[in-house]
């Protein structure tokens, strides 16, 4: 397919995956990015690794006539991937209305100008936090939405109702929501990985930094869940594994296979794997002994949370094949490649 695909974000962690998976599979790829959490140096490392220059425009896309204007200048894009977004949850409690702002304003302005186009392809980036408080594991698409457990989750389900509305409305707007569970990893190549900004909040950055000496000591938040070894379960999936499920579900719309214009489909493993167990992964790949410690359980977090991925393993036709042991060790690979440029 060598169709014009435009991802929003596309130099953040998961965005420059998928612009690889797209370039791989003969997409041409325009980026808009307003480098607000990335850097042009992702542009030149997707260029390293495909071969091919994706087009790119630094676009803040809270700009209505940016994005008005840059939907004018290119008639020809056949889809878009969106995911440029804020994504800092303990940030999104403080600052609500930078979050309801980047993550809504620019969804709204963009499916305006799809709305002038004949074929609407379009793919938003959800999360597993739109389930809030689940009651039980694996989870399924069909699960009750909770109430969600901080302004930026709720972002995500204000986004996915945006969505669904305008596909009610509009028979020429195909749309999938893919709802992540836990990205982690890199690119084998170990070019492109994630960037946390500060100290990081997710597990697995904060793993990498421990082990190559950046942070002191990991805290595991709780050792008393309901779970085998006490600690809490998630389902981490490689970001490259992820990547690959946005190239198939753009396919699947520009190819018109979908069952109803809009779609949503869990995107994890479908294994849990607990606290200690991440740790244990991490000690296998790199040797290292780790140093962490027990603290007090985080607020809002939940004992086990894991996708039920069978309606994307099944419609979809897409499944995870990277193991927590391959996720850790590109994770840790990219880790010691970063930390090698200082
Ligand atoms: P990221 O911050 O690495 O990437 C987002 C990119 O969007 C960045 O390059 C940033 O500069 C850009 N951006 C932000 N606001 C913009 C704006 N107004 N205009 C133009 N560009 C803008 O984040 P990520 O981890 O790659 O996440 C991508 C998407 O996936 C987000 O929508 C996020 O909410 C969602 N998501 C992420 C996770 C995760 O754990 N990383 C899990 C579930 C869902
Ligand atoms: C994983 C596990 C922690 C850090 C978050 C967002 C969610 C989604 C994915 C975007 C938990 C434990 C963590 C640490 C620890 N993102 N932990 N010590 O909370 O499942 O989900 O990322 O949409 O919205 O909330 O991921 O990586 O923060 O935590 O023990 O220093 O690791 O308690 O059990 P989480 P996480």
């Amino acid at each position: 397919m060598n169709k014009k695909i435009l991802v929003t974000g596309g130099l953040g962690y998961i965005g420059s995956h998928v612009v690889v998976e797209l370039q791989n599979e003969g997409f041409q790829v325009i980026v808009i990015d307003n480098l607000s959490n990335s850097s042009m140096d992702v542009l030149d490392k997707i260029i390293e690794i495909t071969g091919i220059t994706p087009l790119f425009e630094k676009i803040d896309l809270r700009d209505k006539n940016m994005v008005s204007d840059f939907f004018k200048r290119h008639s020809d894009i056949y889809g878009v991937i969106h995911f440029a977004a804020s994504k800092a949850v303990g940030e999104s409690s403080n600052n609500p209305l930078k979050y309801y702002e980047n993550n809504i304003s620019p969804l709204v302005y963009i499916l305006q100008q799809l709305e002038k186009i004949k074929d609407q392809n379009f793919i938003f980036s959800s999360s597993c936090t739109v389930y809030g408080q689940v009651d039980k594991s694996p989870i399924t698409e069909d699960t009750l939405l909770k109430k969600a457990e901080s302004p930026y989750g709720n972002t995500k389900k204000i986004g996915e109702q945006i969505i669904e509305d305008t596909c009610k409305i509009n028979n020429n707007l195909n749309a999938i929501s893919l709802r992540y569970f836990n990205p982690i990893g890199a690119h084998s190549s170990a070019k492109i990985g994630e960037l946390p900004i500060g100290i990081p909040q997710n597990l697995v950055p904060f793993v990498t930094q421990t082990g190559i000496g950046i942070r002191e000591e990991l805290s595991i938040f709780g050792k008393d869940y309901p779970t085998p070894d006490g600690t809490c379960i998630r389902d981490y999936i490689h970001v490259v594994d992820l990547a690959k499920a946005h190239v198939i579900a753009m396919k699947r719309i520009i190819l018109k296979d979908n069952s109803d214009n809009y779609e949503v489909f869990n995107l994890g493993t479908g294994k849990g794997s607990s606290v200690l167990e991440v740790v244990n992964a991490f000690e296998e790949i790199s040797g290292i002994k780790l140093n962490y410690m027990f603290s007090e359980r985080r607020a809002g977090d939940i004992a086990a949370a894991f996708a039920d991925t069978q309606k994307a393993n099944k419609i979809l036709g897409w499944k995870s094949e990277l193991s927590l042991n391959e996720a850790m060790l590109s994770a840790w690979e990219w880790e010691k490649k970063i930390n090698s440029n200082i």
